[in-house]
């Protein structure tokens, strides 16, 4: 498989994960968190799936497209750790998080998503969801959509 076919298939499983969590998160009450903005790509898509719920986003460094800039009282700029304890102290309860803060190195972005783990899980409400390329722990890891592959995608349900 060449590296173009290799990262269609990353995009599908993003999208349809993206679009199995939105409906599976419908019935309960949070906000959802998009950790990692990058180029805004699936907080763009987030915004579309998930119209009327708020959309808080961390990132460290604001480079997304103009047209994916989240509101500026959304936006909490910073390194993840110092952000998310932020949203614990202002009580902020999450119905949904989708993590992307790897660079694509697989250890060193799995030790900072394990490392993150005990920061995610106190935010969000029972039963809410992490949906993440990198591997989770002190969560239930759930089946994901038919469609992607187990490994390529990570859901968790807390
Ligand atoms: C792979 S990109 C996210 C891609 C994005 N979801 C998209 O669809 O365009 C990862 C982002 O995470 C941010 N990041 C990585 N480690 C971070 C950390 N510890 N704290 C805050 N931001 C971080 C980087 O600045 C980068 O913008």
């Amino acid at each position: 498989m060449s590296r173009l076919e290799s990262m269609r298939r990353r995009l599908t499983a993003q999208i349809e994960g993206l679009n199995w969590a939105a409906k599976e998160v419908g019935a309960l009450k949070g906000d959802v968190l998009e950790l990692g903005l990058g180029n805004g790509r699936t907080y763009d898509h987030l915004r579309e799936v998930l119209p009327g719920r708020r959309i808080w986003v961390i990132d460290r460094e604001m480079n997304a497209h103009p047209s994916c800039v989240p509101p500026e009282a959304d936006f909490l700029q910073g390194d993840a750790d110092r952000m998310l304890d932020r949203m614990a102290q202002a009580g902020t309860r999450l119905a949904l998080v989708h993590y992307e803060l790897g660079i694509g190195v697989a250890e060193a972005d799995a030790v900072k998503s394990r490392s993150l783990s005990p920061l995610i899980a106190p935010l969000l409400v029972p039963g809410g969801l992490v949906i993440s390329q990198d591997p989770l722990e002190g969560f239930e890891r759930i089946a994901g959509p038919e469609t992607v592959e187990a490994d390529r995608y990570l859901f968790y349900r807390r």
